[in-house]
């Protein structure tokens, strides 16, 4: 009944549109600084409206593939061509050679809009810089009336580390969807794509090292990621604005490892989890750290981005306990509890991959209990009463991300993007030097219920009121603002080939999404 009258007061009322929405600046996220210059609006000349690289980054491929992408997108508009109209977008940047890095990049950028002037002027401290301008330039197109408006424009992030986690192990994503992902990731100045590339379910990464671990823990051959697959996803995501951050999650959740390893997982015939008689990797046998290092010594070198993310999340003890030569090693090296057998795995992996001269990130039970670890490491806080364990973690000293407020793959009916806008990351018990520690968030989409037929439309735009939180000022907190902003910026993904969903209960995209 109640449902029934929703339903008829919704139909009876005219149509509404992001579109239309009523900020002038309707812009996802916000910039840290914007101003309406005038009422003044200027269209497009698109006879001559080209955006080019700088001269001195001409041969740029971050540059030029941005200027293809850009031009590209503007060329829907052609039809409202104004001979008045906007014809230059001339962009400097201060430090062009400047690599985009996990541990933050200059993503500054000045974006001045001018009227009657003819020409756009965007200022970058980096290549980076540029891709966030041009977004913000794109997202300032009204495609009702076909102009822009006058607008001086000084934006940078709020937060370095603004991330989104995709799970290739639950269920295989195709490249072409995870070029999507990266995509729609720069559509919102998302700068991080944390890849859980493995896990239980399956092992699609095809290690050169060893082969069998694909060969025997991927569901089968169609579902992997070759060498060239993972070369082609980091260059993409380069292209893009985007790092990629590979994770390989052990102790636990490595079941499919054990496939291809034999030796690998602690046996335990009755006592594991999931039906299987392994656990976790087996921390008293030498081997498995020789394993572990040859392994990620490839990881580094094939991704390249001196960060790895650990994991470490939800290590099972049943099996360790039933294992009489483990608990044998434990005895004869004065180890007391499971705990303490974890930390031992922990404190030698730790200095591997610091050995490999590699930064890492950690889920938070490696914090939580206790564990031995080098105080460069960051803690990815993900469970319950998040606000404790950042406070406790910042307080510890240590650079912290937050995931539990994100979980994007939890849905529910309507709107709960709000309840992710809704967050404050700074809303915990520390000293604002202590708050510093806390370097962004990520969003998170575990692949249980998701694969390649619902990965956009169950992100975007959900995960792009993460990444307004993460981007824009604290004080960034209007909800009615945000709606109407994030529906006229779906429709602009939607135009752009991401399948978006949609953010208010009625109404349509002046350029609907085409799925072919
Ligand atoms: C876009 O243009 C239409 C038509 O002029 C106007 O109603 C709407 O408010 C504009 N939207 C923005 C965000 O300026
Ligand atoms: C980023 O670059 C801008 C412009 O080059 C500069 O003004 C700003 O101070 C830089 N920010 C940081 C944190 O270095
Ligand atoms: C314990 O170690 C011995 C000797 O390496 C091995 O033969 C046996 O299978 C192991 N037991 C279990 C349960 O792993
Ligand atoms: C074993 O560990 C306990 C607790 O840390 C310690 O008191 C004891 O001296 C240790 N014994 C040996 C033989 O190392």
């Amino acid at each position: 009944m109640i449902l029934f009258i929703l339903v008829t007061i919704a139909t009876a009322l005219p149509a509404v549109r992001g579109d239309d929405a009523f900020n002038p600046i309707p812009v996802v996220p916000y910039p840290q600084f914007a101003k309406m210059l005038s009422t003044d609006r200027i269209g497009i000349n698109s006879a001559r409206f080209r955006i080019s690289p700088p001269d001195e980054l001409k041969h740029d491929d971050i540059m030029v593939s941005a200027a293809i992408r850009y031009n590209n997108y503007f060329s829907r508009f052609q039809g409202r061509s104004h001979e008045d109209g906007i014809d230059t977008v001339k962009i400097t940047v201060h430090d062009p050679t400047a690599e985009q890095e996990i541990s933050g990049t200059n993503e500054s950028y000045s974006l001045m809009i001018t009227p009657p002037s003819t020409v756009v002027t965007l200022n970058a401290a980096t290549r980076v810089g540029v891709l966030r301008g041009l977004e913000t330039l794109y997202q300032l197109y009204n495609v009702t009336d076909g102009k822009f408006p006058a607008v001086n424009i000084e934006d940078s992030p709020r937060f370095a580390f603004r991330g989104l986690m995709i799970d290739t192990s639950r269920h295989f994503l195709d490249l072409e969807l995870i070029f999507k992902v990266i995509e729609a990731m720069s559509m919102n100045k998302l700068n991080i794509l944390h890849w859980h590339i493995v896990d239980d379910p399956s092992f699609p990464y095809e290690s050169y090292s060893f082969p069998d671990l694909a060969a025997k823990g991927a569901y089968d051959q169609d579902h992997m990621y070759s060498q060239a697959d993972i070369a082609k996803v980091i260059e993409y995501a380069r292209i893009h604005g985007v790092v990629v951050l590979p994770e390989f999650d052990t102790p636990g959740h490595t079941l499919s490892w054990g496939k291809g390893a034999p030796g690998l997982l602690a046996h335990c015939p009755g006592r594991g989890t999931f039906g299987s008689d392994y656990g976790p990797i087996d921390p008293t046998v030498d081997n498995n750290y020789k394993f572990l290092e040859r392994l990620m010594s490839e990881v580094a070198a094939v991704f390249g981005t001196g960060y790895f993310h650990l994991g470490g999340d939800e290590v099972s003890f049943y099996c360790w306990a039933g294992n009489p030569n483990i608990t044998d090693y434990m005895k004869k090296h004065n180890i007391t509890d499971h705990t303490a057998l974890e930390s031992y795995y922990e404190e030698k992996l730790l200095n591997i991959v610091e050995g490999l001269g590699q930064s890492y990130i950690v889920w938070e039970e490696v914090f939580n209990n206790g564990l031995k670890i080098k105080p460069d490491t960051i803690i990815h806080v993900w469970k319950g009463k998040w606000q404790n364990t950042l406070s406790k973690a910042v307080k510890a000293g240590y650079r912290t991300i937050l995931s539990s407020p994100w979980y994007l793959n939890y849905i529910s009916f309507g709107r709960d993007w709000k309840n992710y806008y809704s967050v404050e990351p700074y809303s915990i018990d520390a000293t604002p030097e202590e708050l510093k520690m806390i370097q962004g968030g990520e969003a998170c989409v575990w692949g249980e219920f998701v694969d390649n037929t619902n990965v956009l439309s169950r992100t975007f735009p959900r995960a792009s009121a993460v990444a307004e939180r993460l981007w824009s000022s604290k004080g960034q907190v209007d909800i009615a603002d945000a709606e109407f902003r994030l529906d006229k910026h779906r429709c602009g993904m939607c135009a752009r080939g991401i399948p978006a969903e949609t953010v208010l209960t009625r109404g349509f995209c002046s350029i609907e999404y085409e799925m072919f």
